[in-house]
């Protein structure tokens, strides 16, 4: 104990020697408005009553405050998730954040977020429990949450935040911070799968994570998350180098609001919160759910934080801060006598509740549209994708279990869709766990297919399960074509066991394969699956992956596969060709007293370890084939100074600047460069291509090869040319220093290049940074 006492305390005096004991306090940023309302009222509370803003009661949302009814202040509902309001009714179940980023469409991003923060509004919820910005950031392939995130973390962020705020909802960026495996991931035995030992006994997974790392990686997309004005933070499940990330001064104090400069409340996952008194020191400002749940997650903050505050083991000025940030983002974005009250209610979601719906389906079917991606297809003998008009085919078999609908129906899987025997019997359009949602209708792949042929189309010969496979090759054998639909699940509370399709898929596409001459896969996956034991099929002529794409699956997929769109999805992570060409080990479930997780890979997260160990990957980060070819023109790059205009609230992240550039800027966000390139499409259809930009630092520097810093989606006619534009931050060039603590720009050459892929990069050029 002695040995750690000495550097905590030297720390303290060095690092907060300006700052009272429990991290910086707000002073609003560029939320004046809000944070001098907040400041206000907090002004007027007794103790008991700012204690109330900061801890969760039982009420109509799954997170709910105490109410000051002396002020009139209200509570404030806090409702899940990424995906759309769980478990409530009437609402509309979106794609999956995975899906809407592989549209790599910002548009669509922004319109996700938008038509989501409508239906948060119209039910009633102040902060809306998203979005996933980076806890997981997908480490492993195999962590169950991943589909609830994206890759793409800090772009997506940035602008889910931005425009759902500007919406009047108050986001929550999750989960912070290096919460990259469900195994573990509490430390007493919440009914998790993987428990081993009694209740309260073993530690929660401890992520221990280097400080360039942390920034590079982990911090990045929060950064994103905070400057586009996240309102509030969700701290995470697993410790941060031993210590719980709801009580992490390092993580909270230090990172989040000292550096990110992050003026509003953190918010502990729902039983992340351990000890009242070391989270409100270490920078937790609102302990969920409290006392809710009959105190099956604990009961911090409440009374214990009111003694705490009396007996000034915790300042009044600290409780005072807590309060100040929970209101500042609401009452600056919300009008709270107007703002609707919750018109539902989480402990009995029979009531009746208003539709918030409106016609958000046309939203959530071009996302999965634009999300399919093609990785495969074979046009030899005319077989392959696009399918050829209903018209002239005769037959078509529609197999596997993925291509109907669930036995089970809408609402009978339980408020986290995973209590069903399987959970991924039916069509698979969305993970299980919190970041579920209720899928009103859906439109399966089997029905959206019957529907487009029922006029002059082929005969539908189906077979929708996935064990009898004399039956499947049957129904295959006397087809034309065959499409095979499969799907790999995941979800909260825990990790994938393995990277196999679900429920005998390959033995399924096998069998079919065997008969049947023009066999085009259709994978619904919540992340990678080994697809190696029939990709290099001869019959297997198409492959899709369509991710998880919500309730308008089936009709996502109609347009890509007649050919009435081009495919143009890209994936957002890589696919391995075996377990093995991950880094290994990354999901540690040795069950020992206090496990730890210690991300030796370092940077090497997805394709820049697949680029680094020069592993061939079965699909590479970013690829997705087209009906249509895309020429690249040569790539170039200008200094064009831009001071940063994209900082809603700024962050104070340090760096150095580049001599020769922009030295009258004063943001890591200033943009320097744009770079350039002429993209035409020169095949015969229209179609969309994405360029994407990756840069590659000097290899002195031990960096990864390359690294995502744009990309633009361009829609083209046949033979016209578009111009991608790509404009690159300071931040974008720099790396973190742990010597120095701040961003900085290496001297020497960096690699630009841009292209169809991570490895399809077709134009290059360079910048001499001196
Ligand atoms: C705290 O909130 C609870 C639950 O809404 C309420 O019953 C109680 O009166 C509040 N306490 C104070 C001091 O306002
Ligand atoms: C609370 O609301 C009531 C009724 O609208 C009003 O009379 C009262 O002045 C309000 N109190 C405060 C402190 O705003
Ligand atoms: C964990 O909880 C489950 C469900 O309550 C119970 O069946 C199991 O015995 C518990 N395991 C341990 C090791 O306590
Ligand atoms: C975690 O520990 C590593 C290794 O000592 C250090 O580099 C890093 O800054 C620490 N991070 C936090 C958030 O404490
Ligand atoms: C302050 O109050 C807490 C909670 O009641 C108690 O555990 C702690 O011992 C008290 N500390 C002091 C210095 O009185
Ligand atoms: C779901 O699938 C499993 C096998 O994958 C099967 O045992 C079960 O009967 C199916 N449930 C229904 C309702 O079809
Ligand atoms: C992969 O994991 C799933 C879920 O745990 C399990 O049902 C399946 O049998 C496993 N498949 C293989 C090939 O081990
Ligand atoms: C491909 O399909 C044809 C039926 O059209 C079959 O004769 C052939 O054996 C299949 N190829 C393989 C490798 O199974």
């Amino acid at each position: 104990m002695g040995a750690t006492f000495l550097p905590i305390v030297l720390h303290l005096i060095l690092v907060h020697a300006n700052l009272v004991l429990g991290g910086p306090i707000a002073n609003g940023g560029s939320w004046t408005y809000g944070f001098v309302k907040a400041k206000a009222l907090v002004s007027q509370m007794t103790i008991e009553e700012k204690v109330n803003v900061t801890t969760g009661y039982t009420g109509k949302c799954v997170g709910f405050t105490g109410e000051v009814p002396r002020l009139n202040l209200t509570a404030v509902c806090l409702q899940d998730g990424p995906a759309g309001l769980r478990p409530v009714r009437r609402a509309s179940q979106f794609p999956a954040q995975i899906t809407t980023v592989a549209t790599w469409n910002r548009d669509l991003i922004i319109a996700a977020a938008v038509a989501m923060a409508r239906e948060f509004h119209d039910k009633g919820v102040n902060i809306w429990l998203g979005p996933t910005t980076g806890g997981p950031h997908g480490r492993s392939p195999l962590m169950g949450r991943n589909w609830e995130g994206k890759y793409l973390n800090g772009v997506a962020s940035y602008l889910a935040v931005k425009h759902a705020q500007e919406e009047g909802v108050v986001t929550c960026a999750k989960h912070f911070i290096a919460y990259e495996q469900e195994t573990f991931r509490n430390p007493f035995n919440q009914t998790e799968p993987y428990s081993v030992f009694p209740p309260l006994v073993q530690s929660s997974i401890s992520s221990n994570v280097d400080d360039k790392t942390m920034h590079e990686i982990y911090l990045w997309p929060f950064a994103e998350a905070i400057r586009a004005g996240a309102g509030t933070v969700m701290c995470s499940y697993n410790q941060i180098n031993q210590t719980q990330s709801c009580a992490n001064d390092p993580a909270l104090n230090e990172m989040l609001k000292t550096e990110l400069g992050f003026q509003g409340a953190v918010i502990s996952d729902w039983g992340g919160t351990w000890d009242t008194e070391s989270s409100a020191n270490g920078g937790l400002d609102l302990s969920m759910p409290g006392s809710a749940y009959g105190g099956a997650f604990g009961n911090f903050f409440g009374d214990e934080l009111i003694a705490l505050v009396k007996n000034k083991t915790i300042s009044e000025a600290r409780l005072d801060d807590m309060a100040v940030r929970i209101l500042s983002p609401i009452l600056h974005h919300q009008d709270l006598a107007t703002y609707p009250q919750p018109s539902f209610d989480v402990r009995d979601l029979n009531l009746p509740t208003n539709n918030v719906r409106r016609d958000h389906y046309k939203i959530i079917r071009q996302i999965g549209e634009e999300a399919v991606t093609l990785v495969k297809n074979n046009r030899a003998g005319g077989r392959g994708l696009p399918l050829p008009a209903p018209s002239l085919m005769s037959t078509l078999a529609v197999i596997g279990e993925d291509a109907s609908a669930s036995p089970y129906g809408a609402t009978s899987c339980g408020d986290f869709g995973m209590d069903c025997a399987n959970q991924n019997n039916g069509t698979m359009t969305i993970g299980g766990g919190s970041g579920w949602a209720y899928p009103p209708y859906t439109i399966d792949p089997l029905a959206a297919i019957n529907a487009y042929v029922r006029a002059d189309g082929p005969g539908i010969n189906q077979h929708l399960e996935n064990w009898d496979l004399a039956a499947a090759a049957q129904q295959a054998s006397r087809s034309e074509t065959a499409l095979v639909f499969l799907n790999a699940y995941a979800r909260e509370f825990e990790d994938r066991h393995n990277l196999s399709i679900y429920a005998n898929g390959d033995e399924l596409v096998k069998a079919v394969a065997a008969v049947n001459p023009n066999t085009i896969v259709v994978l619904h996956v919540a992340g990678p699956v080994i697809v190696e034991s029939w990709i290099d099929h001869e019959n297997v002529t198409a492959v899709i992956i369509a991710h998880l794409p919500g309730p308008e699956s089936g009709n996502s997929l109609i347009p890509v596969l007649w050919g009435e769109k081009s495919p143009s999805g890209k994936l957002p992570y890589t696919f391995g060709k075996h377990p093995s060409d991950w880094p290994p080990n990354t999901i540690v479930a040795h069950p020992v007293l206090e496990p730890q997780a210690d991300f030796t890979e370092k940077l090497l997260v997805d394709y820049k370890w697949f680029d680094a160990k020069n592993i061939a990957p079965r699909w590479e980060f970013g690829f997705g084939m087209s009906y249509t070819t895309f020429g690249f023109g040569s790539l170039s790059i200008a200094e064009t100074f831009k001071p940063d205009t994209t900082s809603i609230q700024p962050t104070h992240e340090p760096f150095v600047h580049i001599q020769s550039v922009g030295q009258q800027g004063r943001s890591l966000y200033d943009i320097l460069y744009t770079a350039s390139v002429q993209v035409t499409n020169t095949g015969s259809v229209r179609g969309a291509e994405v360029a994407q930009l990756y840069i590659s630092f000097p290899p002195s520097t031990g960096q990864p090869p390359r690294l995502l810093r744009g990309f633009e989606k361009l829609d083209l006619a046949p033979g016209e040319s578009k111009t991608a534009t790509f404009e690159l931050t300071r931040k974008d060039v720099a790396m973190w220093s742990v010597p120095a603590q701040r961003w900085e720009t290496p001297e020497g050459v960096i690699g630009v290049s841009v292209g169809a892929s991570s490895r399809d990069l077709r134009s290059h050029a360079s910048l001499a940074v001196f």
